[in-house]
């Protein structure tokens, strides 16, 4: 097979999960505590190497802006894998991240690859989704589930690998 794959990967959440937090931190290493909110989306790209093959992905960071929710599937459609965002300090968070989960489902390409990732696990004390219930939900809809903080950097590059390995190879 072809060992360097292109890989067009989305980010959905609600406002204020992370998504941008996300990227920043593995593009460039960095996070920042005043993250300026998206306006419409944002485009990166970074390559991994995993095991005998390069992956590039070419990353759209979406603005989690309900009103901005019909623009989604111009990010998603042909997308090969997608991050769903939460915030585990917020519940309508969760919800939205569920809503996405059911669009990409029905919308999405069939052989997406989707991560849930409940973004800013260091905020433990103001946690108000389990990791239990989120992984459930998880297993039950065939998402891969991983708990991630932008700001101390735990998970973040392990989302994006994993996501890389679960990738259909030419
Ligand atoms: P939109 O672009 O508005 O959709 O938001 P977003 O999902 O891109 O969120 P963004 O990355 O802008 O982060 C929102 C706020 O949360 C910023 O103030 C970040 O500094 C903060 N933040 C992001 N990730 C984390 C995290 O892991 N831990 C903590 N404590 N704060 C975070
Ligand atoms: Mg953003």
């Amino acid at each position: 097979g072809d060992n360097n794959i292109n890989a067009k990967l989305v980010l959905l959440g609600d406002m204020g999960a992370g998504k941008s937090s996300l990227v920043l931190r593995l593009v460039k290493g960095q996070f920042l505590e005043f993250q300026e909110s998206t306006i419409g989306a944002a485009f990166f790209s970074q390559t991994l190497a995993v095991n005998d093959a390069t992956v590039k992905f070419e990353i759209w960071d979406t603005d989690g802006q309900e009103r901005y929710h019909s623009l989604a599937p111009m990010y998603y459609r042909g997308a090969a894998a997608a991050i769903v965002v939460y915030d585990i300090t917020s519940v309508d968070s969760f919800t939205r991240a569920k809503k996405w989960v059911e669009e990409l489902r029905k919308q999405g390409n069939p052989n997406l690859v989707i991560a849930l990732a409940g973004n800013k696990a260091d905020l433990e004390d103001k946690r108000k989704v389990s990791a239990e219930e989120a992984r459930a939900y998880a297993e039950e809809n065939a998402l891969f589930f991983i708990e991630t903080s932008a700001k101390t950097a735990i998970n973040v590059n392990d989302t994006f690998y994993e996501i890389a390995r679960r990738l259909p190879r030419a």
